[in-house]
This record gives structure tokens, sequence and C-alpha cells, in this order.
């Protein structure tokens, strides 16, 4: 059979992938009130994996109880408990070839939930909060972090990636991207620190580089660690460095530097085409990819298959996450490659909350409007 690019086998570290395909981190509001994971979250991601992913990254997963929550109803993995209940749910998607990854998630200044945020510097997040994830309103003006700060919320991650090995994950992702803390270190305007972990980029991806070598003296060197990196916001959609392609270079030197053993590029808007290129062929993932030699997971709009095969053929990325279509249909790996229809997504599957018996309802009632 000659089947579309995404479906070719691939290898990322040491690991034998059965195709291309990876589900995107999606946050649901459904874990219980004290972050752990539960029953209808297992059933969700073992979709996925008899649905044919290569691999599944989770949602983001808070790292610490004082300030990384980002909204209600968000799963954690901050003591041996909830590391039980995602024991479960990694025990469940390994009776398939598919590997899963935690996503590690610090929300800083953009947390839904919080009135007391912490940020690298004291400054006001544009935009307001999201209603599908519990929030209202604007956010608060958060606290510039101490270096003291800095080093619980690290160990917060060192800790969480622990956890996540101890659960039966075969990796995690770091999330640095879209806004969020680690993102917010990334981002001049967003890091007006005179310390050694602002100012130049050398400086504002230290924070993620530590944190990327205390998780690899940690965990075994079998166990994957990988980090995403976007351009855009949640709360602020257009928002482009104004370096353009040298601040992508940059960028990737300093990602080639920490090694990584995955790099996964998100486009927030889910355009990647219009979002991630800068008019010379290249892209935020072809630029990393280039610098570093490392895996790239690509993200944005690839269950359209012309975009998603242009992106392979022509060595942007290695691997292709799906978010939305992935979240309105989890069988869309099998079903796409055998041709059948896939179920399409419908804003509403997330409006107005992004829970996941909501989107099952919603799929419930658009199925019987059709039938
Ligand atoms: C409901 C929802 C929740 C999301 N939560 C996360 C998250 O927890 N972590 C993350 O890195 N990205 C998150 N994203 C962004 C997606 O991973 C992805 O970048 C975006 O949906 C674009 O991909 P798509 O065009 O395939 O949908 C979320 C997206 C959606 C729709």
């Amino acid at each position: 059979m000659n089947y579309h690019p995404i479906f070719k086998k691939a290898k990322i570290w040491q690991r034998e992938l059965i195709n291309r395909t990876v589900l995107a981190p999606m946050s649901r509001v459904s874990a219980t009130t004290d972050g752990m994971a539960t029953y209808e979250m297992s059933k969700y991601y073992t979709a996925f994996a008899t649905g044919g992913f290569g691999i599944i990254i989770t949602e983001g997963i808070y790292t610490d109880a004082s300030s990384s929550k980002s909204y209600d109803r968000q799963p954690g993995l901050i003591n041996p408990d909830q590391c039980a209940a995602w024991e479960k749910i990694t025990q469940s998607v390994h009776k398939s070839p598919t590997l899963i990854f935690a996503q590690l998630m610090h929300g800083g200044a953009l947390s839904q939930c919080g009135e007391n945020t912490l940020a690298p510097s004291a400054v006001q997040p544009v935009g307001m909060k999201s209603v599908s994830f519990g929030g209202e309103g604007s956010f608060p003006l958060p606290k510039e972090m101490s270096i003291e700060d800095i080093q619980k919320m690290q160990d917060g991650f060192i800790r969480a990636a622990d956890y996540a090995h101890k659960a039966g994950f075969d990796g995690i992702e770091i999330h640095a991207a879209n806004g969020y803390l680690l993102d917010q270190f990334l981002t001049p305007e967003l890091n007006r620190r005179i310390d050694r972990y602002g100012g130049e980029i050398r400086n504002r991806f230290r924070v993620i580089s530590e944190i990327i070598t205390g998780i690899k003296d940690m965990v075994p060197e079998s166990f994957i660690v990988g980090l995403r990196v976007a351009e855009g916001k949640v709360n602020d959609l257009t928002y482009r460095w104004s370096g353009g392609v040298e601040t992508a270079k940059e960028l990737a030197s300093q990602i080639k530097l920490s090694r990584p053993d995955f790099v996964h590029v998100a486009v927030q808007t889910g355009e990647w085409e219009r979002d991630s290129f800068y008019g010379d062929g290249t892209s935020l993932a072809s630029v990393i990819r280039e610098i570093t030699n490392i895996p790239v997971i690509a993200n944005g709009g690839f269950h359209n298959l012309e975009k998603a095969k242009t992106a392979l053929n022509e060595k942007h990325a290695d691997l292709l996450a799906i978010g939305k279509a992935a979240l309105a249909d989890p069988h869309w790996p099998i079903k796409t490659r055998d041709n059948l229809l896939t179920v399409p997504f419908h804003r509403n599957m997330l409006w107005p909350e992004a829970t996941i018996s909501h989107t099952l309802k919603i799929i419930h009632k658009l199925d019987t409007v059709e039938s």
C-alpha cells in the first residue's frame, strides 16, 4: 500500500514509532479538584492509542503545589497518589504500541485560577482569561520571581519528571510555548530581569536548560525528554519575535546546547503555513531541525493531508502533532490511513467548557442531528 508519509515508521531517541502521528497536548479540565487523573481520562487517552497514534502527549500537568496550576480540575504530578492515578492510564495506553509522554507545565502569569501568580517580571498579561477553562476577567499583575522562587519552580519540574517516569510514561515534554511561564522567560517583552535569567537569549533560556539538565540527571537515559516552543501566545495570538528568523536561529543554538531528545514546535492558531514561516522558505520547525539535528514535531492544522505531506517531504519536521481533529475523532490515524470518514471538529465541542464529557455530549448531539 502506498500510504501518506505520515504513516511511515519512525524513531525517536531509541524508541520505534508505528507512524509519525502525535496527539497534541490538550487541556481537558477533567481531573478531580485535587489534581487526580480519572477513569474518564483513562478511557479518553486509551482511545487515541487504539486509534493508532504513534505518540500521545498529555494535557499540561502541573508541577508544584504552590504556583504552577493553570486552571481548576487540571491534573498534577506532584505526589504518590497523583503518580498512581497516571500509572493506570499509562498501563492502559501501553496495551497498544503507542508511546505516551507527560506534558509538564507551569501557568505563570497566565493561570486561569490563581490571583497570586508568578512571572519572570511584574508585567500584566494582555488579553482575557478563558471561559472554557473556568477563567473570568483579566489576568492579575504577577509577582516577579525571586531566585528562590525560580529554584523551587525548577525543582517542581524535575520532581514531576521523576514521578512521570515512576508512573510508566515513556517520556515528558517541557511546556515552554504559548505564553506560559517558561515562554515568559524566553520573551524579552515579558522578561525584564537583569540577573542571569534575563537579557541575552542565553540568559533567558537558562531557566529551561537548567530544568533539562536536572531532569536528565534524575531519570534513566532511555526516558525521553522533549521541549515545546512557539512564537504565539494563547493570550496574544498575533505576537511575533521582532528578530524573525535570526531569533529562531539563536533559540535553536541554545536548544542544541541543552540537548533535549525532541523539539515540538507549536503554532497557536493552528495555521502552520501562515504563522510559522519567515518568508525565505524556512519555518521555526525547519530552522530548529537544521541547526540542532534533533527530531522535530511540528503542529498546527496538520489534519490537512496536503499540508502534512509538504511539511514532511520538505523536511520541516519528522513527526506531526494533531490537536482539534483528534479531539473530535480519536481514531483519526487509522481512519485517515484507511480512507474512512472522520468526525470533523466543531467549536461547540469546547464551548462553553473544554471538558471531556462536554465534547462527548456535543459529538453525540451532532451524530443524532446527522442521522
Ligand atoms: C482544548 C485545547 C487545549 C489545549 N491545551 C494545551 C496544553 O495543555 N498544552 C499545550 O502545549 N497546548 C495546548 N493546546 C494547543 C494544541 O496542542 C495545539 O497546538 C493547537 O490545537 C493547534 O493544533 P491543531 O491545529 O492540530 O488543533 C490546546 C488546544 C486545545 C484546542
